[in-house]
């Protein structure tokens, strides 16, 4: 193949040579110009959806791209990108699986394998055969906005874990299956509070979100090398040992060098130290990052190592860039070449090049039941006993159960970001079942799912029962939106435990969130709290454990904060003792960890 390969790079003019380093978002360009251009890959951002949002749809979007790329003038097909970071998760009908937060609660490797695996199928299923997944970044500050992408804070297990999603998405047989994607290139967790540009720095885009956020996410990482290889790096050597395919580089900063532009580590130490033989993508819209002169930035992020740029809008300008750059003597074109090679070593392990890829499974594989079953398996595992200070858990089998808490029948609180939409969202957003859903398959008529929600408290009025349980969340959000200096629960959700403790014996408190919360004063009012991090679309799960049909099994994969976080902390972590450490875990009355 790599005769073949030889063969296209010297075929390349100038134009395709740039075209196939070119990552363009689906709402920028055609399929006619992806064919023009010979385009190398699109994508779907977070929510870049078509619409209606099926996986028929979906498929027919994807086809027409990837079948527009064998039309152009060397026939080199696209890869098509998406999120597919908890299952395929920007699409209806989708099983989405718990992020990866709950998986490192898990702590199981053939589970992360398992649901990697299902998600290939799902996300192949469309047409899409690149995931941008795992990410394996070690957080250092729960505040961080994408604590519940990350497996967890031990650097070998998210080490195993890692390589274990690539092995699933990539399939362990010869040639790649759907691209894996080990991000984000290096120490995205390891940055410092408030060495992000905040509010000033937020793109147009997403300013429409309203938030400031932004004061970990894409921050600095001032740590020495020693501390980058001991903590950060392991993850990247597993994934490269894996035989990842593509690794995308960090928004972030190494002692105030941005990554995108970081040749050493870009060049060095991941591809000639680690020998890492795939390509590195940069991450959206980041190398405008880089230098306020576009013709800079671009020189200086292909030159340090970046293979292939996610635009993702202009693509004429980038494209007319890299040209002015190669005729100018900036680039050179053996930068070029090589990272042309790059991509078509990885197109030609998928069989991309001669028509030996994996045939595309139907569209109407996404959300299939023994997928949804092993979703349901995954939230029950990821669930984590902090307390359990009566042995109320199980749940007894002749008692009435008060439920309450927007969370206990909400899918898109149980999911969390990135799911249909880019900062995902509360509602019915995706077919699922809730807690209060597995609830009532075990309780029946036990179950009094009253509806009462912090906001609305007046469904408690009148009705008591031997047990409550009370779903408290934190309402989702993506990247820096989530940075938040203050991981306190809403006072109101307090209050509803309070409400419903006054009506029972014993009340079980599940929290829904993307990290630990500062539970304040409902730690003590519980009898029982149940971490259950956004277990996906099967949350009943949750119910499984709480009923004891699956036992706790699940610990801490990162400390719990006692009580609020000092912010802005001088140096990444929490400013005082955890009150929960890695590895706590009860079951059911007894210690998970022995
Ligand atoms: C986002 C994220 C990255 C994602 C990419 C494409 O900004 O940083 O994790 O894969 O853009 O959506």
């Amino acid at each position: 193949m790599s005769a073949r390969i030889d063969e296209l790079v010297e075929a390349m003019t100038l134009d395709e040579k740039i075209g196939q380093i070119t990552q363009v978002d689906r709402s920028a360009i055609t399929p006619e110009e992806v064919a023009e251009f010979g385009i190398g890959s699109i994508l779907s951002g977070g929510g870049g959806n078509p619409d209606p949002n099926t996986p028929q749809t979906w498929r027919a979007m994807v086809d027409a791209y990837v079948d527009a790329s064998r039309r152009s003038r060397l026939g080199v097909p696209i890869l098509y990108g998406t999120d597919a970071v908890h299952g395929h998760s920007n699409v209806v009908g989708a099983t989405v699986f718990p992020h990866n937060l709950a998986l490192g609660a898990a702590g199981d490797p053939e589970l992360v394998s398992r649901v990697a695996r299902a998600t290939a199928i799902e996300t192949a299923a469309t047409g899409a055969r690149w995931a941008f997944a795992p990410m394996v970044a070690v957080p250092q500050d729960p505040r961080w906005g994408r604590t519940f992408e990350c497996f967890g804070q031990d650097t070998d297990m998210v080490a195993e874990l890692g390589a274990a999603s690539v092995a699933g998405l990539q399939g362990t047989g010869p040639g790649i299956d759907v691209l894996a994607c080990a991000k984000h290139f290096v120490a995205d967790g390891g940055t410092t509070w408030g060495t992000t540009g905040g509010a000033q720095w937020v793109p147009w885009w997403v300013r429409a979100y309203g938030s400031p956020g932004w004061y970990l996410d894409q921050g600095d990482a001032r740590i020495d090398e020693t501390t980058l290889r001991a903590v950060h790096l392991p993850p990247y050597q597993a994934a490269v040992a894996e035989g990842v395919g593509s690794i995308m580089a960090s928004y972030s900063s190494w002692n105030g060098q941005k990554v995108h532009a970081h040749r050493w580590l870009l060049t060095d130490l991941l591809k000639d130290e680690l020998g890492f033989q795939g390509f590195v993508v940069s991450d959206y819209h980041a190398i405008d990052q880089v230098s306020p002169d576009y013709h800079d930035a671009v020189v200086r992020c292909l030159d340090a190592g970046v293979d292939m740029v996610m635009v993702p809008f202009d693509h004429a300008r980038f494209r007319g860039t890299v040209r002015a750059a190669v005729e100018a003597g900036d680039l050179a074109v053996e930068r070029l070449d090589d990272a042309v090679r790059r991509i078509l070593r990885v197109k030609a392990a998928m069989g991309l090049l001669d028509g030996t890829a994996q045939p595309l499974p139907e569209p109407g594989v996404l959300g299939a039941p023994e997928h949804r079953a092993l979703a349901r398996q995954a939230a029950a595992a990821g669930a984590v006993l902090l307390t359990d200070r009566s042995g109320v858990l199980p749940l007894p089998a002749d008692a009435t159960v008060l439920l309450a808490g927007a969370g206990a029948d909400d899918v898109g609180l149980a999911c969390g970001g990135w799911t249909i939409e880019w900062a995902g969202g509360a509602g019915p957003v995706t077919p699922g079942s809730t807690i209060a859903d597995g609830l009532a398959e075990h309780l029946g008529s036990r179950l009094l799912a009253t509806g009462a929600t912090a906001e609305d408290r007046g469904p408690l009025d009148g009705v008591t029962a031997r047990i409550g349980v009370v779903v408290v969340h934190e309402p989702p959000y993506a990247e820096g939106l989530g940075d938040r200096e203050h991981l306190t629960l809403e006072p109101e959700q307090g209050e509803l435990v309070a409400a419903v403790a006054a009506r029972v014996e014993q009340v079980v408190v599940v929290v829904l969130s993307g990290r630990p919360l500062a539970l304040g004063p409902v730690i003590d009012l519980s009898d029982a709290l149940v971490a259950a991090w956004w277990p996906g679309s099967e949350a009943a799960g949750i119910a499984d454990v709480l009923v004891g049909a699956a036992p706790f099994t699940g610990t801490l994969p990162l400390p719990w904060p006692d009580g609020d976080l000092v912010s802005p902390s001088p140096a990444p972590g929490p400013a005082q003792p955890p009150r929960w450490l890695p590895g706590h875990g009860l079951v059911a009355g007894r210690s998970a960890t022995g």
